[in-house]
């Protein structure tokens, strides 16, 4: 397989983002009382942009990509996609959910193809397009198979293939990794970097892992914990492929660890599940 990764980091917005997210809070009733699960969050991300929300379990991660996908809307504030406010889901923005969201009664390849088909597609094209995901996601073996006779690994692929599939600008994915083994994590972010790197995608990645985040991301956003709000916003100028190992890496590491744990420690009394190192 051939990687092909930009040299160069890229920069920092400048001037209107693809995705505009200003004044955007979220409520939650909680009985009698609110929980405020975003606390005022503005960030734009430009066109072709990677950028990761990395924070603590319960941080609001997954409330920040509901509200950019248009499942839940924010309480207050304003979200918009190239100038246009986001109303609802649209084909511009593809989830790749926390959990597979795959339909266990279709096999691969079914699975793959279905969103095509609620298109409309032309039968002929459809099979040409399912056919090329199965080859850049090495599942063409495993088309005929169902989802539960699948690794974790071949499921998440399959998730993001039928994403894929609808060919969005925008690709959110909510720790699409998180349940996968240490190898089969680092070839899935590898080929994911691969995909994005070819096909000019915007990607908005949640994680809670610290190394995960500098691995992939050009910014990461550092969130806090109740009320969720932006701490910090890191750009990431190592050259691709990154190597790990490298001292300006685990200087990040330190750095962006400092971050969350100064977070962590502020809600030692509250039982949240840490981010991660790893
Ligand atoms: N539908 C809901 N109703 C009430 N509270 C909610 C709802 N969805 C989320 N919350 C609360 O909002 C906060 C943020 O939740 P969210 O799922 O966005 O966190 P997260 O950062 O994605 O966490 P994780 O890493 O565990 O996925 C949490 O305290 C959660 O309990
Ligand atoms: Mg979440």
């Amino acid at each position: 397989m051939t990687k092909m990764f930009p040299a160069a980091p890229t920069l920092a917005p400048s001037g209107p983002g693809q995705i505009e997210i200003a004044g955007v809070e979220k409520r939650f009733a909680l009985g009698a009382r609110e929980m405020v699960a975003l606390g005022g969050i503005d960030l734009s991300i430009r066109a072709g942009e990677f950028v990761c929300l990395l924070g603590p379990s319960g941080c609001g991660k997954s409330t920040l990509l509901n509200a950019i996908a248009g499942f839940a809307p924010p309480t207050a504030g304003r979200i918009s996609v190239d100038g246009a406010p986001v109303r609802g889901p649209g084909p511009d923005r593809g989830m790749v959910f926390q959990e597979y969201a795959l339909f266990p009664w279709m096999t691969v390849a079914k699975n793959i193809a279905f969103g095509l088909e609620i298109k409309g597609m032309r039968r002929d094209e459809i099979e040409a397009r399912t056919r090329t995901l199965l080859d850049t996601l090495s599942l063409a073996e495993f088309r005929d198979r169902y989802p539960k006779d699948l690794s974790g690994g071949m499921r998440q692929r399959v998730a993001i293939a039928r994403v894929l599939a609808l060919d969005p600008p925008i690709l959110l994915m909510d720790e699409p990794f998180g349940a996968l083994d240490a190898l089969t994590r680092r070839t899935l972010q590898d080929e994911l970097l691969r995909l994005w790197q070819e096909t000019a995608k915007t990607i908005v990645f949640v994680t809670h892992s610290i190394e995960e985040s500098i691995y992939l991301a050009d910014r990461i956003v550092v969130m806090t914990y109740r009320p969720g709000t932006i701490k910090a916003v890191v750009p990431i100028a190592l050259p691709r492929p990154r190597d790990t190992a490298r001292a300006d890496f685990n200087d990040l590491k330190r750095e962006l660890g400092g971050l969350v744990m100064a977070e962590q420690r502020r809600h030692t009394d509250d039982e949240i599940k840490p981010a991660t190192f790893d």
